[in-house]
């Protein structure tokens, strides 16, 4: 079996966590601190916050700002549920926008349409490894004096026009196990914002900045120092690992050139999370032929978030919402194989089970569909 993710630990991993189970502190204390002043520094913004896990880094984010009931925020329905459900868990309600069918992240083009007076936000998602077209994203949000928050769970390192994410607003990253830069259980909100950096601190341990005086309503978001040491010893490998996952991203381009492979538009470096094709039609028999071949694969994601049971009790009626490509992709993608620890050997077993088990599309024949395809803008 070929699985699609498999945490890369070593030596140095088991030693990192080792040596803070024997110090005694196991909880938030110095390691933390050493892997946020990294994160930031690798980031290329002034601070980074851990916190237990992405999804409510990325509440506490919402909450931070001051987003809340009565609150909007414009975001996409192609993505993991957290995204949204941090939106609800403030009390403010997502606007739904498409996807672009090349990079399959927030569409710049629909945006304003969907501004009212209690739009407070954009949320655009990193999705697979990729940003979303930021420049345009931006001129609007200045235009109507809006935040940008970043989704970049799945984009560690990933640039736009030679800027890393985390540096267009305040941003999310995860650090769950199958992440590019993991903990087991993590996340980081990173911002440039001193006074929101003091906010989220305070949010995410109890509102105190004194033991035991809360000055603000808070919570325990905190993380360990058992996967903060986790992560120093992740993070030190990152860049070999993502220069791995493009290398294995380039092989699969070459050997599947004849497929709908993912597309990577000037001037963004992807940091190959996943390695997404597209399948319209065949998708299953590509999933059960693979599966036969032992190639492991996953389905990023099958049901838009605006199609999902518990939404429909938040926003009546969003599962008729018109998004035309999400609800395409959501049909038509599958993830495959990229991870750093596969072997020479493997990319090509993975390689060759697509070809025998899908049939090759040709760009043009594709441009007929009604998602919107690589060329559109
Ligand atoms: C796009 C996206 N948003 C949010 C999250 C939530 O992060 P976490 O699992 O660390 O809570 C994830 C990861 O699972 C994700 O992929």
């Amino acid at each position: 079996m070929i699985p699609i993710s498999r945490p890369d630990v070593g030596p140095a991993e088991e030693q990192a966590v080792l040596d803070v189970l024997r110090s005694g502190m196991l909880a938030m204390g110095r390691r933390t601190a050493e892997f946020e002043e990294r994160w930031a520094a690798y980031c290329g913004v002034r601070h980074a916050i851990m916190m237990s896990n992405g999804t409510v880094a990325l509440e506490a984010i919402l909450r931070a700002l001051g987003i809340g009931p009565g609150d909007e925020v414009i975001t996409v329905s192609f993505t993991f549920n957290a995204t949204v459900s941090a939106i609800l868990q403030v009390g403010a309600r997502p606007v739904f926008v498409d996807v672009r069918s090349d990079d399959f992240c927030i569409d710049p083009d629909q945006v304003e349409g969907r501004i009212t007076p209690r739009t407070r936000a954009i949320l655009p998602v990193h999705l697979y490894g990729l940003m979303g077209d930021m420049d345009p994203l931006i001129e609007i949000a200045e235009r109507h004096g809006l935040r940008i928050i970043e989704d970049a769970a799945q984009a560690h390192g990933a640039t736009y026009r030679g800027r890393r994410a985390g540096q267009f607003g305040p941003a999310m990253f995860s650090l769950y196990a199958t992440k590019n830069l993991m903990t087991g259980e993590g996340g980081f909100a990173t911002t440039d914002d001193d006074d929101l950096a003091e906010r989220l601190r305070l949010y995410r341990n109890h509102g105190m900045r004194e033991r035991y005086h809360h000055d603000e309503l808070g919570t325990n978001f905190k993380p360990t120092d058992l996967a903060a040491a986790l992560g120093l010893a992740q993070l030190s490998r990152l860049d070999e690992r993502t220069a791995r996952r493009r290398r294995n991203a380039a092989r699969l381009a070459e050997g599947l050139r004849d497929y709908l492979v993912p597309v990577v538009p000037e001037g963004r470096e992807h940091v190959w999370h996943q390695y997404t094709m597209r399948f319209p039609g065949e998708r299953q028999q590509v999933v059960d032929g693979l599966t036969e071949r032992g190639i492991g694969t996953l389905i990023y994601y099958p049901v838009p978030v605006h199609r999902q049971d518990y939404l429909q009790r938040y926003l009546p009626g969003a599962a008729d919402l018109d998004l035309p490509v999400t609800n395409h992709l959501a049909d038509e993608v599958l993830s495959i194989p990229v991870r750093p620890n596969l072997t020479d050997d493997e990319l090509t077993a993975v390689i060759a089970a697509v070809r025998e088990v899908a049939t090759p599309v040709s760009q043009a024949s594709v441009s007929a569909a009604p998602a919107k395809t690589e060329g559109d803008r």
